[in-house]
């Protein structure tokens, strides 16, 4: 399948069969992460890859995250905020990084699901996050149960703009 072709069949998925991932698949999904671009090229991004199943639990208390516990792994994607770049840029930086995970482990047959769903307390907490760290988000990742079809997404017509608004 043609690169883009296999891009676009990406789907999120929150249902995981109990099947280990491969660490050299894990391990590539990771340098994708590290690969991604970061403004100033600061790469103010730090990710906490959690395997524990106690702490997945813990982080899946959720209705909107419960996946994390049966997800093989979840990355959690933060930043320091320590210099006026990364202040203004960790989050788009981080964001960028935590997709270019999603679509690497998607190119190896690894499904994922973002989540927005968690408890900033709970986490910084059960993760020992410092405060010069912002989160950005969460990314559940397993293999796929099933894939479900394509999400209805809006047509071009409503959100391309060509030269002007
Ligand atoms: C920033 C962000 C936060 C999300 N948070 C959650 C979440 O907390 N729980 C969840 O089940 N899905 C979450 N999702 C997944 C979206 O629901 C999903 O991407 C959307 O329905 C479109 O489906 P698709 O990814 O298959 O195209 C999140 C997605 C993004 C980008």
């Amino acid at each position: 399948m043609e690169p883009v072709d296999a891009l676009l069949t990406r789907r999120t998925v929150r249902k995981y069969a109990k099947t280990p991932i491969p660490q050299e698949k894990i391990d590539r999904i990771l340098e994708a992460g590290r690969q991604s671009p970061s403004a100033v090229n600061r790469q103010p991004w730090h990710f906490i890859l959690v395997t524990d199943q106690k702490t997945k639990d813990r982080l899946g208390n959720g209705v909107f995250n419960r996946h994390i516990r049966s997800s093989a792994f979840t990355i959690v994607g933060a930043y320091t905020t320590d210099d006026r770049v990364s202040k203004r840029w960790g989050l788009v930086d981080t964001t960028i990084a935590l997709q270019d995970m999603v679509v690497a482990a998607h190119l190896q047959g690894v499904a994922s699901c973002w989540i927005g769903d968690y408890n900033e307390d709970r986490l910084r907490e059960t993760l020992n996050i410092p405060p010069n760290a912002s989160i950005a988000a969460l990314v559940a990742f397993g293999e796929p149960v099933d894939t479900p079809g394509p999400r209805k997404k809006k047509p071009l017509n409503q959100i391309l703009h060509t030269n002007t608004w």
